[in-house]
């Protein structure tokens, strides 16, 4: 069971070419910002004035706004760090998987990483609960543009925060190094706990 309120533990403790320095700010700080505010809006929420909701400004929807914000920022990025520390060799029935909905793997990474190049937030393949099928997305914020019913199994972060301190604005480098560093069992967990849900 998900709680957007508890600090998941880092599944690594180095990767290959993201510094520690990178880590201890976007886990340490960043991640961990967004756990202690989405208790900070629950707590809110339970006493706010319901008498003053207003869909142009009111204390009520800027809440409901800013929960979707910070629980998809805790989900994405304990997606990003779930699946990191490994040595990049994809295997498993998720490539069976990829291979199905994409062509071949190759096809599936070409089109990944040009997401990597096209977003300002974030690339996530999804598993689409509703179709069945995995598929590519981009997010520009935590929460833009996600869809109902689809759980991200690989997840890119394309912050700058992810990747400027040891890339500067190199970001195909970043994407290629976060390649070698995925951990493809990991994926392979995840996928199937997921689409074992249908
Ligand atoms: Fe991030």
């Amino acid at each position: 069971m998900k709680n957007y309120g508890e600090i998941k533990n880092l599944p690594f403790k180095s990767l290959h070419g993201i510094s520690d320095k990178t880590i201890d700010i976007h886990w340490g700080k960043l991640y961990q910002g967004y756990v202690k505010k989405w208790q900070e809006i629950q707590d809110k929420l339970k006493i706010v004035d319901l008498s003053q909701a207003n869909a142009t400004f009111s204390e009520l929807r800027e809440l409901k706004v800013e929960q979707t914000f910070t629980a998809n920022a805790v989900l994405l990025h304990e997606a990003y760090f779930d699946i990191l520390g490994g040595q990049g060799q994809p295997a498993g029935e998720i490539i069976e998987a990829i291979k199905k909905d994409y062509g071949s793997f190759e096809e599936w990474a070409v089109h990944f990483k040009a997401l990597g190049m096209a977003s300002r937030g974030w690339v996530i393949l999804a598993y689409d609960f509703n179709e069945g099928i995995l598929r590519n997305y981009i997010a520009d914020a935590h929460n833009l543009y996600g869809i109902w019913g689809a759980a991200p199994i690989v997840v890119l972060d394309m912050y700058e925060h992810a990747y400027f301190i040891d890339f500067g604005s190199d970001k195909k480098s970043y994407i290629e190094t976060y390649f070698q560093n995925l951990n493809w069992e990991s994926i392979e967990k995840k996928f199937n706990k997921v689409a074992g849900r249908n």
